[in-house]
């Protein structure tokens, strides 16, 4: 029987063959592969070891030329390489369903002959499309989205089917402009392999995480893989999180819109000049969202209402962050936290690596040099400080019974990732041995509650780290390897580092409660971020507090990031800009780089430099590796320390801005760090620009990045920029490239015309704290508005109580203002402190002739016109900002 089936199967296999090479030939030399331009060509063999037969084995045309640039395939696909055929669409309540079918296989295993693609007129803005197996179920993405069962009765988007060449076509309704175009290359939609192009309107194309490079994402023949993996970001590689999802700028109609494709399977995206680019996963479906825009901001809203907003952090977690792996103790820790108290640096929390726990094993603390860990959490408290510990998944499995509860509940109640046989897998990681929590059990998560529970019993806790959720494993697979199945070995592996699937993580054939780890292994931090989350909340009924290295879509509702394990150089202080802004694009604002660097060890004048570039990331951490040199400001000389305290201390000021812009996160999906061309769109000299960034509408940060130098070039759109450090100002009249000076001891930040930002200015040196600040009143920036009027908000609740804006337990006020006015109005008002919320005093910026009067409700206030700067200054008022309010400022006309 078997031999029999053998040789059927050889004869087929030979006149396959066959067939392929007589029609391989006459396509090689046929019309079908000449004109076809070398930025279209789409690569029929990505695989390393193609050779000319190879590829006409498949159909394939083959053009070698020493001439092409690198990238460039030799291999591709002739215009009538066999795919599927459309039927005819057909009206659904929700938009359309069209059967496609293929006669002839592709040359992969396993195709699915007749696929069914149903598309979605969700919203005006949101256009939906899945392609999958309409006879048996396959592996969809859990994460939770909006279910739509009646189609928009308008759209910014036209959708046309094409019958020849096959695909959809996506339009922007109102000039045309083609979103989607999946005609240019042939679909594939293999059990193990599934492939789809579209071409981009123009290589303006940014996101496609997680990967370290610039904030633009390289187009010419590079490829982006996406499975998450523990490694020192390097360019080129998979890193630790995964995120399909793509913004494409459209060039001079100043419009923007996004692409996600929901799937978590092994894949990777590659990206041709044409400008278009190709899609390859392993497993799943074809589930792609088009968000339309058309502002950048907006297709970031947009993307977040399907994926989900991003959390509103505690006012605390906005403060400064300290983190080290190896104190070496806990009395050693504090002696740094009482060092940077002594030193005046804001400080709001310190954090714990693995060395508190004995043997770095989850839930436990090492009693003899962790043994301060209460007292010190119980000073941080009383200090109005905070405290978080790393927590990794891997739970030790080799613990002798009844000596850890972790292990033996955990194997009790059937929570941890199995081994093809069923058996809990297991792996290696800081404790040794270990098994894996498998968050997406139910069992799991009340576990896990109940392990976070007890330890908080003894270490009271405020947020948590959560690291090496890849999960990273530093066994291949697991202990026992893996399987020789098609899980562990598929047919095609996108070019993931390592080379395969179980590198430095569990076997892909591992088995979860909800499915196969081959499909929820980039998930596995998503899960676990959940769960943390949720223990958390349960644990302390505040707001969650939690950094995961690991994320996927839909994490930044759960957890913030940071990029991992850089190290101390330049060039990744720089790169931590294009990753910032990237998260931002991926709907998890809250994130930042290790501060300083944490590999190797730092120099003084990087560190200095990287906190103040640190000082705004939206999540303002500074970590180090063990075996480093102390990294904290006060390890260096005076003038480090007082350069950092300085910027420190505008972060803690503008943290009513900042805080303001995680509002907006949370209510609506926008991004709190935001490249120039999100608020000057249209301008091709901010398409590349990813060494300034921007925190909300108002301010542009532009940092020093290179070692000695004392001045910085910065891109500044047409207006006036006003200097938060001196409150000087300048003006340019067209988009140009500025010099600025930057004294070791500075980093120039500028808030731009025409805005009201509230700030909370420390009027007494030795506040360190938020809990410190956030006592403050109010001080109201208000720069020039010559252009139209100025606008600005401030949103102000407790700071950490659960769901204020859910609850309408806040205070969120609106700024407008004029060249010589300022208008605040009450939008909402439910917090029950906010009798107690005032102006202290306003800064008017730039305002050109001196002032005769400023008055406030009516009424002359005292004011100060500094003629050189040209800034008014109002101070030791109390306007109570629970009621509207207005300002008007007069200034001496000169004849
Ligand atoms: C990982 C983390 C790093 C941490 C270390 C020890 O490398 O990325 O931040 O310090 O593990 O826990």
């Amino acid at each position: 029987m078997e031999m029999k089936q053998k040789i059927k199967q050889d004869t087929s296999v030979a006149v396959i063959f066959l067939i392929y090479l007589l029609s391989c030939i006459a396509l090689t030399a046929g019309m079908q592969c000449s004109g076809i331009a070398p930025s279209y060509r789409f690569d029929c063999h990505p695989e390393a070891d193609v050779t000319q037969l190879k590829c006409q084995q498949r159909g394939c045309c083959w053009l070698s030329s020493k001439n092409l640039d690198e990238g460039v395939p030799y291999c591709f696909y002739p215009h009538d390489f066999p795919t599927y055929e459309m039927g005819s669409p057909e009206q659904t309540a929700f938009g359309y369903s069209v059967v496609l079918k293929r006669t002839t296989k592709s040359y992969y295993p396993n195709d699915v002959m007749q696929l069914q693609m149903d598309i979605y007129f969700e919203t005006s803005y949101r256009l939906h499309f899945k392609i999958y197996d309409p006879r048996s179920e396959r592996y969809e993405v859990p994460i939770p989205t909006p279910k739509v069962s009646k189609r928009a009765p308008s759209t910014d988007y036209k959708v046309q089917f094409s019958k020849s060449p096959m695909g959809l076509v996506i339009t922007r309704a109102v000039d045309n402009t083609v979103i989607f175009n999946s005609t240019l290359s042939p679909l594939i939609f293999a059990d193990q392999f599934l492939q789809m192009s579209t071409s981009l309107v123009t290589p303006y194309i940014y996101g496609l995480g997680e990967h370290r490079g610039r904030f633009k994402v390289a187009s010419d023949w590079k490829t982006y893989p996406m499975w998450s993996r523990d490694h020192p970001p390097q360019v080129g590689d998979n890193l630790y999180g995964v995120h399909p999802f793509y913004l494409n700028l459209e060039g001079a109609s100043s419009k923007a819109h996004g692409v996600l494709l929901l799937n978590s399977n092994a894949m990777e995206v590659v990206l041709q000049p044409a400008p278009a680019l190709t899609y390859r996963t392993i497993g799943g479906i074809l589930d792609f969202y088009i968000f339309m825009g058309p502002g950048s901001d907006e297709v970031v809203q947009q993307y977040t209402e399907v994926i989900g907003r991003p959390l509103m952090p505690p006012y605390w977690g906005l403060g400064f962050h300290l983190c080290r792996w190896g104190y070496g103790s806990s009395n050693r820790t504090l002696e740094i936290v009482k060092r940077m108290k002594a030193a005046l640096i804001p400080q709001d929390t310190q954090w714990n690596d693995i060395e508190y726990a004995d043997g770095r094993k989850d839930f436990t603390v090492n009693n003899s040099t962790f043994a301060g860990l209460p007292d010190m959490i119980k000073y941080l408290h009383a200090s109005g400080m905070h405290f978080i510990p790393i927590l990794d998944p891997g739970i030790s499995s080799t613990q002798p019974p009844g000596t850890y509860p972790p292990y033996d509940t955990g194997i009790a109640q059937d929570v941890f990732v199995k081994d093809s046989t069923g058996k809990p897998l297991v792996g290696e990681v800081w404790p040794g041995p270990t098994v894996f929590p498998d968050f997406f059990n139910n069992k799991t998560k009340s576990w896990w509650l109940d392990q976070i529970k007890s330890f908080h019993g003894k270490v009271p806790f405020d947020g948590l780290w959560i690291d090496m959720n890849e999960p990273s494993n530093f066994v291949d697979g697991s202990i026992n390897g893996c399987t020789k199945s098609s899980y562990d070995n598929p047919p095609y592996t996108p070019s993931i580092l390592g080379g395969s699937l179980d590198a430095m993580t569990v076997c892909a054939s591992a088995i979860q409660s909800i499915g196969k780890h081959y499909d929820l292994h980039s998930l596995y931090g998503y899960s676990e971020a959940i769960g943390t989350n949720e223990a958390l909340v349960k644990v302390r009924n505040k707001r969650a507090f939690v950094i995961s290295r690991s994320t996927f879509p839909g994490s930044g509702k759960h957890t913030g990031h940071w990029l991992g394990d850089n190290y101390s150089l330049w060039p990744d202080m720089a790169y931590s800009i294009a990753g910032i802004l990237s998260f931002n694009l991926f709907g998890i604002p809250l994130v930042g780089a290790d501060i300083c660097g944490f590999n190797l060890n730092t120099t003084e004048e990087l560190c200095q430099r990287w906190m103040q570039l640190g000082a705004f990331y939206p999540f303002s951490r500074n970590h180090n590796t063990i075996g480093a040199k102390d990294q904290d400001p006060t390890a260096f000389s005076v003038d480090m320390q007082i350069s950092s305290r300085n910027a420190l201390q505008i972060r803690y000021s503008l943290l009513p801005y900042i805080y303001t812009l995680f509002h907006f996160a949370h209510s609506k999906g926008s991004t709190v760090a935001r490249p120039l061309f999100f608020e000057f769109p249209g301008d091709p000299k901010l398409y590349d620009v990813d060494r300034q960034f921007m925190l909300g509408s108002s301010l542009v940060v532009t940092p020093v990045l290179e070692e000695g130098s004392t001045n910085v070039t910065g891109i500044f759109p047409k207006g006036i920029w006003f200097g938060v450090n001196h409150g000087t100002h300048f003006q340019v009249n067209s988009t140009q490239a500025v010099t600025l000076p930057a004294p070791l001891n500075e980093i120039n930040a500028h808030v731009r015309e025409g805005c009201i930002v509230p700030l909370q200015l420390p009027y007494k040196e030795g506040y360190t704290t938020t809990t410190e600040y956030r006592q403050l009143g109010f001080t109201l920036l208000i720069t020039r508005s010559i252009n139209g009027p100025g606008s600005g908000h401030l949103f102000w609740d407790d700071g950490d109580s659960l769901d204020t804006y859910e609850n309408g337990n806040y205070l969120l006020l609106e700024f407008s203002s004029s060249e010589t006015s300022m208008n605040s109005t009450v939008s909402y008002d439910g917090y029950s402190g906010s009798h107690a919320v005032t102006v202290q005093s306003f800064i008017i910026a730039t305002v050109p002739h001196p002032v005769s009067q400023v008055t406030i409700n009516g009424t002359s206030v005292a004011f100060d016109y500094e003629p050189q700067l040209m800034n008014v200054y109002v101070n030791n008022l109390k306007v109570p900002m629970q009621f509207n309010f207005y300002v008007k400022w007069e200034w001496q006309t000169q004849d």
